[in-house]
C-alpha cells in the first residue's frame, strides 16, 4: 500500500456490490427472478471488460450471509442460477485465461453447486489474465469472526504471539489472504451502503455509487468510472507534498 502512487491511473483492484436486480425486474413488471437472469448477463460483460480496461483483481459480491432472509423461492431461484451461471461459463473462463475464485462460507451451499465452484477453482488455477473473485454466501462479520477463531488456535497452538497479533496476521486469516485490497469499491443501484462486504478490506478503498441498477450497467459505464478514479488523489493518512 505505501509504494503506490497517489494517483493510480487504473484500479488493479476493482470490487462491486451488484445491485438493483429486483427493482429492475420488479419496474417492469416481471418476476424478481427474471432481473437476476438479466444481471447475470452484465457479469459476463463486465468481466469481458477487465483485461482490456486493465484491471487486474475483479471482486463480484452475489449473495450475502443476509439474502438467505429472502423468500426461498427466490433463494432457490439464484442458487440455481448460479449452477447454471458456472456450467454455461466454465469454458470460456478457462479459455479465456480467468483465474476463478471464491469466497464465502461454502457449508450452507447445495454440494452440487460447491463441487461446481472447487471444479472451476481448480481449473483456472493456473489463468493470469484476470482475477475474479466470487463472493457467495459471503459476510464480512463473518469472515472477520471465522479469521478470529482460527487465530486464536494459532495462538493456543504457540504459532503466534497472542499478545502482538498484527493487522497483517488478522489478514492471513481472511478469505482474501492472497488478494491485494481493492482500490476501488462500486456500488449500482443509488443504495449508499456497504452492506458487510469486505469491511477489513475496504478500509482505504475510494467508494462509487451510482444509481444505474445492475441489469442495466454496461462496460461503457464501468470504464466511465475507472476514468474518473484517476483523478483522485490517495492519501493513506499521509500529507501529500
Ligand atoms: C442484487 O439485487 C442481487 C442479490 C442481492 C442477490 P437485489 O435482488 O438486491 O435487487 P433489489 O435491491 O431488490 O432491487
Ligand atoms: C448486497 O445487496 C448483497 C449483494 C449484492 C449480493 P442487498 O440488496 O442484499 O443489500 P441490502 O439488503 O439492500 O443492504
Ligand atoms: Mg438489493
Amino acid at each position: 500500500m505505501a509504494a503506490k502512487d497517489s494517483r493510480q491511473i487504473t484500479p488493479q483492484h476493482v470490487a462491486i456490490i451488484m445491485d438493483g436486480n429486483g427493482r429492475w425486474a420488479t419496474g417492469r413488471g416481471l418476476p424478481r427472478l427474471k432481473g437476476h437472469q438479466a444481471g447475470a448477463k452484465r457479469v459476463r460483460e463486465i468481466v469481458r471488460a477487465c483485461p482490456d480496461l486493465g484491471v487486474r483483481y475483479l471482486t463480484l459480491f452475489a449473495f450475502s450471509t443476509e439474502n438467505w432472509r429472502r423468500s426461498s423461492a427466490e433463494v432457490s431461484g439464484l442458487m440455481a442460477l448460479f449452477r447454471r451461471y458456472l456450467m454455461s461459463e466454465a469454458k470460456e473462463l478457462k479459455e479465456s485465461g480467468v483465474c476463478v475464485r471464491f469466497i464465502g462460507n461454502r457449508a450452507a451451499l447445495n454440494p452440487k453447486l460447491v463441487q461446481l465452484m472447487t471444479r472451476l477453482e481448480a481449473d483456472t488455477v493456473d489463468n493470469t489474465r484476470l482475477n475474479l473473485t466470487i463472493a457467495l454466501n459471503y459476510g464480512a462479520r463473518d469472515e472477520i469472526a471465522m479469521a478470529a477463531a482460527s487465530l486464536a488456535q494459532a495462538i493456543a497452538r504457540g504459532d503466534i504471539d497472542g499478545s502482538a497479533v498484527t493487522p497483517a496476521d488478522v489478514a492471513a486469516h481472511l478469505y482474501t489472504s492472497d488478494l491485494p485490497d481493492p482500490d476501488l469499491v462500486i456500488r449500482t443501484s443509488g443504495e449508499t451502503r456497504i452492506s458487510n462486504f469486505l469491511l477489513w478490506q475496504s478500509a482505504y478503498a475510494e467508494y462509487e455509487f451510482t444509481p444505474i441498477l445492475w441489469p442495466d450497467f454496461t462496460a461503457g459505464h464501468f470504464a466511465d468510472i475507472l476514468l474518473s478514479f484517476g483523478g483522485r488523489e490517495r492519501r493513506f493518512g499521509a500529507v501529500l507534498t
